[in-house]
């Protein structure tokens, strides 16, 4: 087992990886928590899959929410039936959440914990690549509105996130992909040697390692920037353009992962119109072979627009994530007419 510690504002946050961990989650949980009652929060689809081998293992009484699978309920909402939930079981601020699940799961638990009596402990066991690489580690917790995504939140750090690659088995290949998205993110903004290790034929032979390298990076960025004021922006490589067209998509027809790939491509583009060396043609190839998308499909003015209503827009200024040597990001803030003039040269 390999373990990446993370001091933020609520606390430590011990992060365990090791493939078969979920089996052993009962002594990792009781070696850091001594709750009298463990609420777990999952849903439909890792219910059936993983819900009972956690459960087995835990000696306090348990409860849990099975929330219905899909970003579609990553609302408020929701989090209140968790917390009627948590009220009905008897649950106390010295008890502990578990969330059980992919990214949404985490986010909306993350929140409830946060929450709940002004905050209880926490532990996330990611269950998908995505969850695994990016949205279980760092704090970020909430829930979407009908206006956008993720507008109402708090940052939360997990005491402990559990990270299980043996898990990943049961995921389909189109989720796997989508998690990939974000590890070819993090090969890029900090540490190329993971777009060598994803290149190879056998990449998910070497998933564990890929992971670990992957959280190592999130850990050391969040370590410094918990609140997303500055170095936390490079982890939004892809996300600028992509967030937009997630939107466009009306968050069906894309995943979170394929618009991040088709974000990443635009993102190295925009760079060529800046003038660098254009990078994109590896990042296609490489996309292509984890199996996600490269092209932008939307019209570009949509795509400004929609990219304008993000929430990251600082006055007439968008906060840009470059790439021009891979392995190093550039936080580069473009003005929002020099921006329209790029995005519609895409
Ligand atoms: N997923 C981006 C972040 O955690 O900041």
């Amino acid at each position: 087992m390999r373990t990446l510690s993370l001091t933020g504002t609520n606390g430590v946050s011990d992060i365990h990886i090791a493939a078969g961990l979920l089996n052993h989650a009962g002594a990792l949980l009781s070696a850091t928590f001594s709750p009298s009652r463990i609420h777990i929060v999952t849903d439909t689809t890792v219910a059936p899959l993983y819900l009972g081998t956690l459960e087995a293992q835990l000696r306090q009484p348990v409860s849990h929410t099975i929330i219905p699978a899909g970003e579609a309920h990553k609302q408020l909402a929701t989090v209140e039936t968790i917390y009627h939930d948590m009220l009905a079981a008897g649950m106390t601020r010295q008890d502990l959440v578990i969330a059980l699940g992919g990214g949404v799961v985490g986010d909306i638990t993350g929140f409830a914990a946060a929450t709940f009596l002004r905050g209880v402990s926490l532990c996330q066991i990611p269950t998908t690549l995505l969850a695994q690489v990016d949205s279980s580690v760092g704090g970020k917790t909430g829930v979407d509105l009908p206006e956008g995504k993720n507008l109402v939140g708090a940052f939360y750090q997990p005491r402990l996130v559990l990270i299980d690659p043996e898990v990943l088995a049961t995921l389909s290949d189109a989720t796997f992909a989508d998690g990939m998205a974000e590890v070819i993110k993090y090969g890029y903004i900090a540490n190329r040697e993971i777009l060598e290790q994803v290149a190879r034929p056998d990449f998910k032979a070497h998933i564990d390692e890929i992971i670990y390298e992957c959280v190592k990076i999130k850990r050391d960025v969040v370590a410094i920037d918990e609140h997303d004021t500055g170095l936390r922006m490079i982890l939004n490589f892809g996300h600028t353009i992509g967030h937009a067209a997630e939107k466009l998509g009306h968050y069906t027809d894309l995943t979170h992962g394929q618009a991040v790939a088709v974000g990443m491509v635009a993102a190295m583009r925009l760079s060529a119109l800046r003038g660098d060396a254009d990078l994109s043609a590896p990042l296609v190839s490489l996309l292509e072979h984890v199996g996600l998308p490269t092209a932008l499909q939307y019209d570009r003015e949509a795509v400004f627009d929609a990219l304008l209503s993000d929430k990251k827009k600082f006055g007439g200024t968008v906060n840009f994530i470059l790439v021009r040597d891979p392995g190093r990001a550039e936080i580069t803030p473009i003005d929002a007419q020099t921006l329209h003039d790029y995005i519609l040269k895409l």
